[in-house]
This record gives structure tokens, sequence and C-alpha cells, in this order.
């Protein structure tokens, strides 16, 4: 266990310059709010965060494989029954798909619960001649494109930590409380389109686990043991502010945990070395993720892992890649090759989404299916060669039927988008889509080298 660590003050970490603020005009107002935040209740328990490293450290060695997925940015209008419930179905039948075709533990995570603030490639959003500040997510201002929507409003942290308390709330209860029972594995896709490609498949494999599970309870096993299922909370770790309001000394170690959510992440643009998000981030004992993009050197990856995590601490450190369809072959190989050499063992992930966002011809930001799948296929196929561990994959996704992504099954095509186009920042899987990269993912882990190197499918039945 690492000693304990002070956590840098919230003027330390601004005179690093952090980038990707809120600009406030009234820091009077943000001083009372972050006074209001730092009384509330922590949203996450600090030893969940432990138990999760654990099951990260299992992912580190190639004995786990982690899903994780949810909105790109949250909303607070989204926060609804409806919109939570369907998410959750489907992580939850994405992680069925490959516990049983795929045959490994998967530690489910949801980038939900806390996923409001957003990184922008520009500070400012020009729309026939009019200039106002981007839309930087819930957490900050408001999608409305009119000078009161676009202030960055420090309420609007209040209003990210009531949301996230809602919606975990209701997740957990969901996750534990029977609606995630394995018997109610058909139930959670009973209104799938009768054709979709991906509902039949889906559909069949419930049979067969229904079958399993009937096996087992006549053989006189408890099948309350699929009671409930292990879920966890994740979103970027942006905003300073609800950050380190929500930093809290754990009772029983004394030691700090950022208590906003169990699996924080520092994003592509905010991960400088020397910069505040990793300063902060440094000192909580969550399990972390960075992303990784093509302009990732092996030495970067390397000197952020130092940094985070000098005790090689197992599970402390997961490398999200992102680095595009067209690039992941030739800069990956490279990085895990060095960082393996390295000695240290990380849980590498592939997030197949930010590395291939284009714009439509009818204006509509969008990525392809086919390359979600082929950069997915480039992490399989580089980790296969390397004989390392693809660890996971971190998906933007709802579960709903949204029109956001082109191709899938179902060949949603660039005029489709029209439809039912409803993110506010980059587009979704759909419910459909999840579940086919679902099994395109299982199949990936069950085949060629990955498959001899996977101890759970080395499970050998006993001869007499
Ligand atoms: C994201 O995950 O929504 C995001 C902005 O990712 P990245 O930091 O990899 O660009
Ligand atoms: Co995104």
């Amino acid at each position: 266990m690492p000693e304990v660590s002070t956590v840098p003050s919230l003027d330390q970490l601004h005179a690093l310059n952090p980038v990707q603020q809120p600009t406030y005009e009234d820091t009077g107002e943000v001083a009372d709010v972050i006074a209001r935040l730092r009384k509330l209740p922590p949203l996450v328990f600090a030893a969940e965060c432990d138990k999760l490293r654990t099951k990260m450290a299992s992912v580190a060695a190639g004995e786990a494989f982690l899903l994780q997925g949810g909105d790109c940015a949250e909303t607070f209008d989204g926060v609804t029954a409806s919109n939570i419930q369907n998410k959750l179905r489907t992580l939850l039948s994405m992680a069925v798909v490959l516990t049983y075709a795929a045959q490994v533990p998967i530690v489910k995570v949801g980038r939900m619960a806390g996923q409001y603030a957003k990184p922008r490639s520009s500070a400012v959003e020009t729309r026939g001649g009019v200039t106002l500040p981007a839309y930087r997510g819930d957490a900050v201002n408001g999608f409305a494109f009119s000078p009161e929507s676009r202030r960055p409003d420090p309420q609007r942290l209040l209003g990210v930590y009531n949301a996230s308390s809602a919606t975990w709330n209701l997740t957990r209860a969901f996750v534990t409380g029977g609606f995630a029972h394995l018997r109610s594995v058909h139930t959670w896709n009973a209104d799938f389109v009768k054709n979709s490609a991906a509902g039949v498949q889906y559909q069949n494999l419930a049979s067969e686990i229904d079958r399993a599970l009937a096996f087992m309870v006549a053989c006189g096993i408890d099948d309350n043991v699929f009671g409930t299922v292990d879920f966890f909370s994740s979103h970027e770790a942006l905003i300073l502010e609800y950050e380190h309001a929500l930093t809290r000394i754990d009772s029983r170690t004394s030691l700090p945990y950022g208590t906003s959510g169990h699996f924080l992440w520092i994003g592509e643009r905010t991960r400088q070395l020397d910069g505040a998000h990793v300063e902060l981030l440094r000192h909580v004992r969550n399990p972390l993720g960075v992303k990784l993009g093509p302009t990732t050197t092996a030495d970067t990856a390397l000197e952020l892992a130092d940094r985070l995590d000098p005790d090689h601490e197992p599970g402390r450190i997961t490398f999200i890649t992102r680095m595009g369809a067209g690039k992941i072959r030739d800069v990956l190989p490279e990085v895990v090759a060095k960082v393996t050499a390295s000695g240290r063992q990380v849980a590498w992930v592939c997030d197949p989404m930010h590395g291939n966002t284009f714009e439509a011809r009818n204006g509509y930001k969008t990525r392809a299916f086919s390359d979600v799948m082929e950069e997915l296929n480039g992490f399989f196929d580089v980790h296969e060669e390397l004989g390392t561990w693809p660890g996971g994959v971190h998906v933007e996704l709802t579960g709903d039927d949204v029109t956001e992504c082109v191709g899938g099954s179902d060949d949603l095509v660039e005029a489709d988008l029209v439809n039912r186009y409803e993110t506010l920042c980059d587009p979704r899987l759909n419910r459909n889509q999840s579940l086919e990269l679902a099994f395109l993912v299982a199949e990936r882990l069950t085949t060629g080298r990955i498959r001899r190197a996977n101890p759970v499918q080395n499970y050998v039945p006993v001869s007499l």
C-alpha cells in the first residue's frame, strides 16, 4: 500500500494552469458550491473502489475482461428510469454474451453516474456569425445556443452530484434487487425488433443459458448465486472543483479516495505529465484509466504509469487506447511492447470510438460500425502478436434504438442519422449495434492464441 500522501489544494492545482476548465464569473458562488459539495456524502464507498481495483488486477493479469460503456455525455434530462434501465440492460446483455460465449469473467463498469463534463477541441462555437462558449457538458453549461445557457454556471456541479446520486441509486437497486438476475436474461431484450440479427442471436443464447440454469437447479445448486452482479461507475475526472470536493479521506485506511465514482479516467487532452489532473489523481487510491491517442509514445505511457503508479500496484493503471482504425496497428505495438518490457502489468483496454469520428455528408458527426470493429480487430491482433492480454473494451453506447453510428447488421446509412440522433456530444452505438459488437468481441476472445493464453478458458474437464 502506498504511503499516506497529502492531496494538493485546489489553489495548488490551479497554479498548474489546468486545461479544459470552465471560467466562472462569480468566484464567491463557486466557493459556496464547493463548500456545499464537501459536506455531501460520498457517492461511492472506498472499499468498493478497492474491490474494483482487485478486479482490474485480474484484467491486467489476463484472467478477466473489462466491459465499460455508456453515454459520451450524460445529461440531466436523461436521468429517467427508462433511460437508466435501458442502458443497464444493454450492458448486462453484452456482459452475458461475453461471459457465456467467451467463458471469461467480465468486469462490468458503466460510463455512468458522473459522466457530465466534456473536454472540447475548441473553447468556443460559432453559429451564423455568433460566437459563444462551447458546450462543455451539463456539468458546466447548457446545450442551447444562447449566451445565458452557455455561461458556465457553478450551481450545475450540485446538479451533477444529484443526477449521479439518483442514477447510482437506481442502478444499485437494479443490480442487487432482482433485475440483474440471470433468470431475467430473456426479458432484458424481449421487446427487441424480432427480425434484428443481433436480437435473434441473443435470444438463442438466452435460451441456452436458461437450459444451463435449469440443469444447475436440477442438480441442486441454488440459483440465487446468479441473482446479483457487481457493477461499478466511472467517468472522466475533468472538472477539478467537483473532483476535489469529492476527494475524501477513507476512515478505514486514512487514505484519499475520489468518491465521485469507482473508476476515474484522465482524458487524452488532460493527461499532461505535470498537469493538474495527473497531480490530483495520483493522490487518490481508485483504479485509474488514462486515454492514449495515436500520438502517444511508449515513453509517455511509461512516464504516466510511473507518475500515477510508482508502486506498481496491481489493478491501479488501465491504459485505454483510442488510436483509430487506420493507426492502431502502427502505433499500439511499440507502446504495449515497451510498457510490458519495463515489467509493468497494466490493463489494456480498447476504446474503438474516439479515433473513428467523422462528419457525414449531411453534417452529422458519426462513426462507422465497420471502423469500430476494424480498430477492435487491430487491438486483438496486436495483443495476439505480442502475447499480451487484450483486457477490455470501452464504448459509447445507449440502450435506445438511436441512429447515431452508421453500419451494423441493420445497415444504418447516413440518410438514417436524421431519424433519431439524440446525443449532445459523440455518436453512440445503439442497442443492436452494441449487442452485435459483444458477439464479435466474444468471437475474438475464443479464437487464436488468445484462447490458449487465458487460464479461465484453459479449464479442462477431469477424466477418470
Ligand atoms: C471521451 O471519452 O468522451 C473522450 C473525450 O475521450 P478522449 O479523452 O479519448 O478524447
Ligand atoms: Co465521447
